[in-house]
Formats: structure tokens, C-alpha cells, sequence
């Protein structure tokens, strides 16, 4: 199988790792970075180009498109929606459309309660500081403020325990003229604050590939390794299980990392659902989880089911030719 890797980091982030999977399993794995890649639209009689780097890159001959984006990401899916468009014979592990509303924590929490799935509660507006009213009408201190586009592996997050401390935040980041939502904070069920991690996998239909719940550092309330926080693995219960895969999928993703936090009463709650993990989660469980991704990704693109029917509508409507 020809697979077409695109990444901004193909020495990092567990990539050279992803890489060797598929090599291993005898897949011809092209690495490019989607920050070169371009493409030209044709009218009448030309063809369309991609191009890396500036020379032409033949897409048609892909079987998989990988996506492990961490910058860039927008111009990134403007690239992978003219390839799911023009090509529907290449599975996407990730949908443009789905990555895009992933890395809005706004846009998730919208899109996850329309499907039913539990999440925290969220103010949202362009300008919060006009009108704390009503988030302190809506929650009790503390709150947590994040942005509300972009991850930042908790940089972002802020938990405001007082009018004055929130009515700072907001500031601050007006000034940056950066968006910002409002969540009601969890309070941790246990003595440490936690929150459980669980990368999806899809082949025949979604799994749970590999779980772990992140212990805080000390007294920090964030549970992001890279603050500092342990992974440890666990067992999801069958209704984490659920409420994981329903996550991604509610969201258009066949691969994903959900996470999952327990409000004070055990119930969990889905934070967020991210299209570019850290790998540490590898260190952590058992599995195999390189060698996982890429077994899954393999029987994936092999089925017929991996073209979206909305490829196949482009393709039908743009008469092109598509294997
Ligand atoms: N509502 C909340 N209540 C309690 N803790 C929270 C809440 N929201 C976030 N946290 C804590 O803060 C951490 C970071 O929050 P979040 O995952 O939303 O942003 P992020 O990690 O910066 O985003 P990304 O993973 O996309 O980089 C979480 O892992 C969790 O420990
Ligand atoms: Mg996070």
C-alpha cells in the first residue's frame, strides 16, 4: 500500500515511530510536509497540480493519507479537501472537515452535545469582560477560561477562583485579541486532579486502542504531561468505552485521542478530542500502539467503506476519473 504521511514534524512527536509501522508492515510510506505543499486549480481543458516544494507531486497513486499536523493546520485540510474531492479512492485517516472542528474547543462541545455526548458547560462570546454577569449567573468560582481555537498542551487554560482573577484573564486576552470560552470547572474526585486519555483506532469499526488515566503533578489542576502530570494505564468502563467512540465519531474522526474528565459524582465528561497527540501515552501502555495505528489504518483504506460518500459525490459531479 502507498502511504502519503503528511506532517510538519517527520522527526518528532512519535512520527519517525508511525513512519517505521507501516514501512514494517510492508507499506511505501512518502513523508512530506503539508507547510510545502500546493496545488493549482484548473479550469477548462488543464489538470489540476499538487505540488511539494514546488515540483509536482502525483497524489492519484496514494492508497492513505496520514495526518499528524501540528501547525498549520488550516492550510494543511485546504490541501486534503481537494485531494478527498478530486480522489475518493484515498482514505483519509482524517477527515479535513472533522480536524477542523477538533481543534475548536468551541465547535467540539457544540458539535458533542448535538450528538447527545456529556460535556462541561460553556459560555461563549467575543467579548466576555461586557458581560461577567452572566458567568456568574451560570457557574460558581472557580472557573476555567480557555481558548477557544487552537490547543496549547494547557498553556491555554487558565482557572479563575475570583471576579478579579477572571476579569484579569479576560483582559489579558482581549488584548491579544484572542477568543476565549468559559467552562464550569471539575473538581477532582479524588485527591489528585485526573483525566483519562484514549487514542481510537479505526479498521472494521472504532476501538479503543489504548486508555490511561494522567495524574497531576503535586497540587497542579491540569493533568497535561507535558505539565508534568503521569500517565498511568487503565481499563475504560464499558460506558467510557462508549462515550469515547461516540466522541470521535460524532465529530467525523476516525482516529483521535479523546479526553475524558470525571466531575465530583465519578460521571465523566468529554474535554476534548485532539487530531495530533503526544505519544507519551506509548511509554505508558502495553499495546503497541505505532504498530497498532498502522494495522488499523491498513485494513481501513482497504475497504471500500473508506471513501466517504462525500468524495464519491464530488468525484461524480467533477466527472473525474478515480482509480
Ligand atoms: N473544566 C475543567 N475542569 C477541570 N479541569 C480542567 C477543565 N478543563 C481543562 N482542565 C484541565 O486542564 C487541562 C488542559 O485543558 P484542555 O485539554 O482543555 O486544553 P489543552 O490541553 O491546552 O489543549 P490541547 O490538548 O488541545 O493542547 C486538562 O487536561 C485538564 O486537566
Ligand atoms: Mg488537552
Amino acid at each position: 500500500m502507498k502511504v502519503l504521511f503528511i506532517t510538519n514534524n517527520k522527526d518528532g512527536n512519535g512520527n519517525p515511530k508511525y513512519i517505521e509501522a507501516f514501512k514494517r508492515q510492508g507499506d511505501e510510506v512518502t513523508t512530506i510536509n503539508h507547510q510545502s505543499l500546493s496545488y493549482y486549480l484548473a479550469q477548462e481543458n488543464e489538470h489540476d497540480h499538487f505540488y511539494h516544494n514546488g515540483e509536482r507531486l502525483s497524489v492519484r497513486s496514494f492508497n492513505l493519507v496520514v495526518t499528524r499536523m501540528g501547525q498549520d493546520v488550516l492550510h494543511g485540510c485546504e490541501v486534503l479537501r481537494l485531494i478527498r474531492e478530486k480522489y475518493p479512492h484515498i482514505s483519509l485517516v482524517q477527515d479535513p472537515d472533522a480536524i477542523l472542528i477538533a481543534r475548536s474547543k468551541l465547535e467540539t462541545s457544540r458539535v458533542l452535545r448535538l450528538n447527545g455526548l456529556p460535556v462541561a458547560r460553556t459560555y461563549y462570546d467575543a467579548e466576555p469582560r461586557k458581560r461577567i454577569a452572566i458567568i456568574e449567573n451560570k457557574f460558581n468560582y472557580p472557573v476555567i477560561v480557555k481558548t477557544a481555537f487552537g490547543g496549547s498542551q494547557g498553556d491555554d487554560v487558565h482557572i479563575c477562583r475570583t471576579r478579579e482573577v477572571l476579569e484579569a484573564r479576560l483582559e489579558a486576552y482581549e488584548r491579544t485579541n484572542e477568543k476565549v470560552i468559559i467552562n464550569e470547572y471539575f473538581k477532582p474526585s479524588e485527591d489528585k486532579a485526573a483525566d483519562i486519555r484514549a487514542l481510537i483506532h479505526y479498521s472494521d469499526g472504532y476501538q479503543v486502542a489504548a486508555s490511561m488515566k494522567r495524574i497531576a503533578k503535586d497540587d497542579n489542576w491540569k493533568t497535561n504531561i507535558s505539565q508534568g502530570a503521569e500517565g498511568v494505564e487503565i481499563e475504560l468502563t464499558e460506558s467510557e468505552k462508549e462515550i469515547c467512540i461516540n466522541a470521535a465519531e460524532a465529530i467525523g474522526l476516525k482516529y483521535a485521542a479523546v479526553d475524558l474528565i470525571r466531575d465530583e459524582n465519578g460521571n465523566a465528561k468529554v474535554l476534548e478530542v485532539n487530531t495530533n497527540w503526544g505519544v507519551k501515552i506509548a511509554d505508558v501502555v502495553k499495546v503497541d500502539i505505532y504498530k497498532e495505528y498502522a494495522k488499523a489504518a491498513r485494513e481501513f483504506a482497504g475497504k471500500v467503506n473508506g471513501v466517504s460518500s462525500y468524495a464519491v459525490a464530488a468525484a461524480k459531479h467533477f466527472g473525474y476519473v478515480t482509480a
